[in-house]
């Protein structure tokens, strides 16, 4: 498949970790469950399928010039799902990781796991540790799963740091938000956020990195989502007209004198 150039003169200004180079598209996997349901199948296939569809876009997302995907794998607040469900979930997550590492050395994905750790178990920690450990030389893809993952509490920790003392500057107060979140390379601004399945919403999802993430929403749920559908994504962002609350020929000048 051939690279499609969606860079972008506005994507990377102000951003000390982001470098013109960088593409980060964060997807929202919605829609495994109705995706079962309209078959007629339990959900735990939904969420089989949906780890198809992460094989497939982790496969494809490099050759579309995305250089960080973090996929929204299991927010803070889905532990109120039944517990069948989770731990379906944290089943999959760990086959996932162990089954797909050789393959993600082997293609330079570099994989991180982001969120809260201390309620993960320690198998599914051990597996984490391993897939990081293996593939922290990748540079061809950094792969981030969001998994306990709350924006809010995110920003609460990073801001119960600064308690009591001087406001932080920006670089410090996302210092303190990476270590918050176990991000190896600090925050990155999100450029792309889609979300599959019909619903726009956030849902506490990569809150600070998004302020000037290009929103994207699609009705694909998350297990039919393609090659071709993220392909499409990446060419609606490419249109798109980012002003960073600039105007285009200030922004040009701003630049230009820089
Ligand atoms: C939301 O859809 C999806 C999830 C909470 C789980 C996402 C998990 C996967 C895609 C499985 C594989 C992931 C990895 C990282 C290997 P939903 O179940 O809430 O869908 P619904 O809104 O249709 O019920």
């Amino acid at each position: 498949m051939t690279r499609t150039r969606v860079d972008s003169p506005w994507r990377d200004r102000d951003a000390p970790t982001r470098g013109p180079d960088l593409f980060h598209v964060a997807i929202t996997m919605d829609g495994n469950g109705r995706w079962a349901l309209a078959r007629g199948r339990p959900r735990e296939e939904g969420h089989a399928a949906g780890a198809e569809a992460v094989r497939r876009t982790v496969e494809s997302a490099p050759t579309l010039g995305i250089t960080t995907l973090t996929l929204y794998a299991f927010s803070a607040d889905n532990w109120r799902r039944p517990r069948g469900e989770v731990e379906n979930l944290m089943r999959l997550f760990q086959q996932y990781l162990d089954s797909e590492c050789a393959r993600l050395t082997g293609s330079g994905v570099r994989v991180s796991v982001i969120g809260r750790r201390d309620r993960l178990s320690s198998s599914l920690k051990g597996s984490i540790a391993h897939v990081e450990a293996r593939t922290h030389e990748g540079t061809a893809l950094h792969l981030r799963i969001a998994m306990d993952y709350s924006a809010r509490e995110a920003l609460v920790a990073a801001a119960s740091r600064f308690a009591g003392g001087i406001a932080p500057t920006r670089e410090a107060f996302e210092r303190s938000l990476s270590e918050a979140i176990h991000a190896p390379c600090g925050t990155r601004d999100v450029d792309l956020l889609i979300r599959t399945g019909g619903e726009r919403r956030l849902s506490d999802f990569l809150l600070w990195e998004s302020a000037y993430a290009e929103l994207y929403f699609t009705d694909v749920p998350w297990p039919d989502f393609a090659e071709a559908d993220l392909a499409i994504a990446v060419q609606a962002f490419a249109t798109r007209n980012r002003r960073y609350g600039g105007v285009l020929a200030n922004a040009l000048g701003e630049r230009a004198s820089q």
